[in-house]
This record gives C-alpha cells, structure tokens and sequence, in this order.
C-alpha cells in the first residue's frame, strides 16, 4: 500500500480509483486551496502526489517529500510549475493530462475572443451598474469576426482546436509554431504558416497557445509578447491569452491597452496568479477570467482521472501514461 497525497479536492471517481487499488489516500478537505506550507507538510513521505497548477515542485518540495517519493502527477496539460529536470535527477516520475481538455480549454478561448471582441464584458457591466442604457445605432459596437485574420501562436491540439473554431466563424487562419501544424490540420483549416513578426503585424486576433519556457531556455516564451511586440500589433486588434500569464508582459499591456496601441483583450491567465495587474482592473477594453480554461464537470473529472491513472502506472509497474522530459 503506497501514500498519496492530493494537494486538492479531486472528484470522487479519480479518488475511488486510488483507493479501489488500495493505496492510502490524503485528500485535502478544505474549500480553498492549501497554502504553500500546508502542502509542504502533507507531502512528507508521500510515495506520490497529484498536484495543481498552483504547486510549484521545485527542489524545496522534493526536500519535503523525501527519498522515497516516485511519482508527481499534475492535474493540468501545462507544466511549467513543474521542474522535471530536478524530479529526473532524484529518479521521480513527473506526469500531465495532455489530450483530455483540448476542447473545454478551446471554447474558453474562443470565448474570450468573442467577449473582447463583441464588447461583451463591458456590456455586462453596465446592465450590472445600473446605469440607463438603450438600444442605439452606434452603441457599443464592436469588431466582426467573418473574413479577419485568426493568428495562433501555438499550434498544439489546443492551438488547432481554438482555430477551428476560428474557421468556423468564417477566419482566415494564419499560425506561427517552432514545428508546422500536425499532418492535415494546416489543410483543414487553410492555415497558413508565418514568423511571428508576420503575425503580430497581419493578425485581427492573436491568440496564444504554446507553452511557457522559462526564461534564459531556448526558445523561451517569456514576454514573447512585450512592448515591441504590441507596437508591431494593428491598432485594431485583439490579444487573447488563455495559455500562460508570463507568455505577456502585463504591465506592457496595459499601457497598449490604455494607449489604443491594440483595441482590446481577453485573458484567461496572468503573469502572477491569483494577482492581476492593477491597472487591467480599471479598463473597459479588456475580459478577465479567473483561470477558467479547463474549469467543466466532464473536462475536471478526465483530467484528474487521467492523473490518478499516471499515479497508478508508476506503483503499479506498468509505467506511466504521459511522462515528461522524454
Ligand atoms: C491548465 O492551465 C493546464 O495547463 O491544464
């Protein structure tokens, strides 16, 4: 019988997995999500842990956990709080959920296009002021999608599906990738690939999808989109994040975004979560969401499903579904 260690809630069918196969399960009670020290102490002598976004496993939790810790399972596609180099070196397993929330994460996505693009955020918040308001020719007018330009910077599984919707609104899709789309996929979506100074300065909507790499790695993702790369923008374009916060300088952001640099935004993700910059908080011309990317029933219970079935790979012997680090 193995100890694990759930640094968060997960749904009772990916608990009742575990616990069928008859491991020692310590879930978290508590409504909101446990602070750094709380799960450092929980994971001491854990042979595995199913973690967040929001943990970072780095050498300081690889301390606390201990020699005998084998497996770290993240509930999440995304794994930049994860240093899997440092988990390679003391022989643990690091693991994602790739595959099973291509599809929620997309909508959330394409939703932020249509919210910042259709003004829908702000129209909201007037009915919620109280203000009087009435139907009006030129009032709250905002961009159509049919025939503009859809830039993805990122064309991963989400990348694509996120186009694809694009395509479906009846956008032209251009995409910027180290590698080229998967086989088909730039046939089925007439997409057309492009360097990222070509993007930035074509697209109506640029939409982010590829993975924070950290600063100082190669092909660092970091601030990818800064000042210069904003300036480079159409003034009449939209910026969409649903990937990772620090991909964006948001202080940068702002300022376009308070200049009419580019005519809006959607962010799902920001650079320091669950801080947002101040001075997104007072613009009209941009949608905030809380991290929402993945956040369905059905999408939740596959993804922490997908990880309890990583954890039970690695005890089991049978070896993990989705490995990382090659
Ligand atoms: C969520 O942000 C994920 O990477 O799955």
């Amino acid at each position: 019988m193995a100890r694990v260690v759930l640094t968060n809630r997960l749904p009772d069918e990916a608990v009742e997995l575990l616990v069928g196969a008859g491991h020692e399960v310590d879930g978290w009670e508590g409504a909101e999500a446990p602070s750094r020290e709380d799960v450092l102490a929980r994971v001491a002598g854990a042979d595995a842990v199913v973690t967040m976004v929001t943990d970072k496993v780095d050498d300081s939790f690889l301390d606390a956990a201990g020699e005998q810790l084998r497996v770290v399972a993240n509930v999440a596609v995304g794994y930049d709080n994860i240093d899997v180099a440092a988990c390679r070196e003391r022989g643990v397993v690091a693991t994602n959920t790739p595959g099973v929330l291509v599809d929620a994460t997309a909508d959330t996505a394409f939703a932020l296009v249509l919210m910042a693009t259709r003004r829908l955020g702000e129209g909201e918040r007037l009915i919620r002021s109280g203000q009087p308001w009435k139907w009006g020719m030129d009032f709250l007018l905002g961009m159509g999608l049919q025939g503009k330009v859809f830039g993805l910077v990122g064309p991963g599984a989400i990348g694509i599906a996120t186009a694809r919707r694009a395509k479906a609104f009846g956008m032209e899709i251009v995409y910027q990738g180290r590698s080229p789309m998967k086989p088909g996929a730039e046939a089925e979506l007439g997409a057309r690939r492009v360097d990222l100074p070509e993007l930035l300065a074509t697209a109506d909507v640029v939409s982010l999808h590829c993975p924070l790499i950290p600063q100082g790695q190669p092909d660092s993702t970091y601030h990818l989109i800064d000042a210069d790369a904003l300036a480079t923008m159409r003034g009449s374009a939209y910026l969409v994040n649903s990937a990772r916060g620090p991909i964006v300088d948001e202080a940068a952001l702002v300022e376009a975004l308070r200049d009419g640099v580019i005519a809006g935004a959607g962010l799902d993700v920001f650079e320091d979560e669950p801080r947002v910059h101040p001075g997104l908080l007072e613009l009209e011309n941009v949608v905030l969401l809380p991290h929402l990317g993945s956040a369905t029933v059905e999408t939740r219970t596959a993804m922490a499903t997908l990880a309890v079935r990583n954890v039970l790979g690695v005890l089991g012997g049978d070896g993990p579904l989705n490995p990382l680090g090659g």
